[in-house]
């Protein structure tokens, strides 16, 4: 069993600043710690990504790729045009090591996280990474705001993160506004060797 104490660190961050140096140093022992405690949030945006998605040759951004286990699911799909950013050059690192999956990988700062051209990509993923000290809730908004008319956005939020209403309000904000539909808000199980749940939301941009 892997040590878990870098996960139980993920869930007591104080600032961003303690986030990228947690992903720093886990990003060699991420992948094995994760899968151990059942981390099944990933299958589950990509079930819900078939559900939406049947043109497998779109042009995806998968935010806070970490290591890659989210591009690497959908790559197993057959959705290959998947870009990858992360605000962790070590987690970046180790998605590199995965080869083909990701066609670029950007390291992002946090002031200026989304710096492409709206449309650039038809789905945009955010897979464990709106939550808090992670991405926050206007993430939501800005990234809808990146995609064209159709375009879909796949997140999850985990129960943590559900506590802290802000996250859900966003995202019925957005379909109030008319900025997008909520296609799905789906809860299931997150990492199941700690008994999590999170919420799979899938929008769609007006
Ligand atoms: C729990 S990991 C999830 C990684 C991957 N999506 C997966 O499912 O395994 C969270 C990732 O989000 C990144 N991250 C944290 N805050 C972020 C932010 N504001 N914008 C983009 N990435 C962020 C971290 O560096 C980390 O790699």
């Amino acid at each position: 069993m892997a040590d878990d104490s870098f996960l139980k660190q993920a869930y007591q961050l104080k600032n961003t600043a303690d986030t990228i140096a947690l992903y720093q140093e886990w990003a060699e022992s991420y992948d094995r710690s994760v899968r151990e405690h059942g981390y099944v949030t990933p299958g589950r945006c990509v079930a819900a990504l078939q559900r939406h998605q049947s043109d497998k040759n779109v042009p995806i951004l998968d935010v806070g790729c970490g290591t890659g286990i989210s591009g690497y699911v959908m790559y197993q799909a057959g959705y290959h045009y998947i870009d990858g950013s992360d605000v962790s050059q070590a987690m970046l690192d180790k998605a590199a090591l995965l080869g083909d999956i990701y066609h670029k990988l950007h390291l992002v700062n946090l002031d200026n996280p989304f710096d492409f051209e709206k449309g650039t990509y038809h789905v945009i993923t955010a897979m464990g990474v709106i939550a808090d000290k992670h991405a926050p809730p206007e993430t939501i908004i800005q990234l809808l705001e990146k995609l064209e008319a159709g375009g879909l956005l796949i997140f999850s939020l985990n129960n943590h993160t559900l506590e802290n209403p802000a996250y859900e309000k966003t995202a019925f904000r957005a379909e109030k506004d008319g900025l997008a539909d909520i296609l799905e808000a789906e809860n299931g199980p997150h990492m199941t060797g700690y008994n999590m749940t999170s919420k799979i939301y899938v929008m769609r941009r007006c």
